[in-house]
């Protein structure tokens, strides 16, 4: 059941006045392990302009990280197409940075800082190791890190280890950060904080993200655009607009996550409606 929902479906400036970032174009994707082939999406498309908090939320097993690693380059589509700025996606590149759930990220032989800047050097993005310090301390600085810059990740606690994770996909200054359940490995409490600290870099400077969750409540707070898949094999059910900031945690969000909720659970009630209609 594909449902288009109505609520406050307006064109973004960007989107009427630009084209996407990202344009992903009935994408399928699937792995074949020996005889056996698996499809993770079937036929998925969205388009994520500049400046976009695009969140792609489903249940788990729909693909919702095969499609980002698809956008990341890292995975071929068995049909259909991803563009970036227009340039069909073929290879992993600079231009998109992933940030992954795990803690073990980082390399552990290398301090906070030294992580953040061995991108920057290794890809040729800044001219020299100089630049690629003061670089990766400006953005540090940017996740509350400038302490601890110059310690090993294994003091870092796992909050502070995605800082450092965060701060070294955004100093590449990417056409898009890749975000895949960036916070779901950690408590409550530091994923809260830590979810409000990604709005306030926002705020800052409107980087273009793909957060990946299946939490409807992060879904609402974070993004400005909500992508909801079904179940195994992904497909698209909705695209949603979000909430401003200030409607977040009154009636509007309840409805919306009541909404999104009653979407997520649907498909059982058609099942059933069609397997005895
Ligand atoms: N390396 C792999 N080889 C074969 N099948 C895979 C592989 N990785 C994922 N899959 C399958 O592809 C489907 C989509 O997996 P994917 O990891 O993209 O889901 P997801 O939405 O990210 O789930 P979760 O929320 O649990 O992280 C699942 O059915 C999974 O079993
Ligand atoms: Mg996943």
């Amino acid at each position: 059941m594909n449902v288009m929902l109505s609520p406050p479906k307006s064109l973004s400036k960007d989107e009427a006045n630009s084209d996407p970032i990202v344009d992903v174009c009935d994408v399928s994707l699937q792995y074949t392990a020996g005889q056996l082939s698996i499809l993770a999406t079937y036929k998925v498309s969205a388009r994520i302009f500049e400046g976009d908090r695009f969140v792609l939320l489903g249940p788990s097993g729909c693909g919702k990280s095969t499609l980002l690693k698809a956008i990341g380059g890292f995975h071929k589509p068995s049909e259909g197409e991803i563009r970036l700025r227009g340039r069909k996606v073929t290879e992993p590149g600079p231009d998109r940075m992933m940030v992954f759930q795990e803690f073990d990220q980082l390399l552990p032989w290398k301090t906070v800082v030294q992580n953040v800047a061995f991108p920057l050097i290794e890809s040729g993005k800044v001219k020299n190791r100089k630049e690629a310090d003061e670089r990766a301390r400006h953005y540090l600085a940017k996740v509350n890190l400038t302490k601890f810059a110059d310690n090993y990740p294994h003091m870092l606690s796992g909050g502070m280890k995605q800082r450092v994770a965060i701060a070294r996909g955004m100093a590449m200054e990417p056409d898009i950060l890749l975000m895949d359940e960036p916070f779901a490995a950690l408590d409550a409490l530091t994923r809260v904080k830590m979810q409000d600290e990604l709005l306030e870099l926002w705020d800052d400077t409107h980087f273009t993200v793909l957060f990946v969750t299946h939490s409807i409540a992060e879904a609402i707070k974070i993004g400005n655009r909500i992508l909801l898949l079904s179940p195994h094999p992904g497909q698209v059910k909705a695209e949603l607009n979000g909430l401003s900031r200030n409607e977040l945690g009154g009636p509007k969000a309840q409805t919306l996550e009541k909404d999104i909720h009653h979407m997520l659970f649907a498909d059982k009630a058609t099942e059933e409606v069609r397997t005895h209609g």
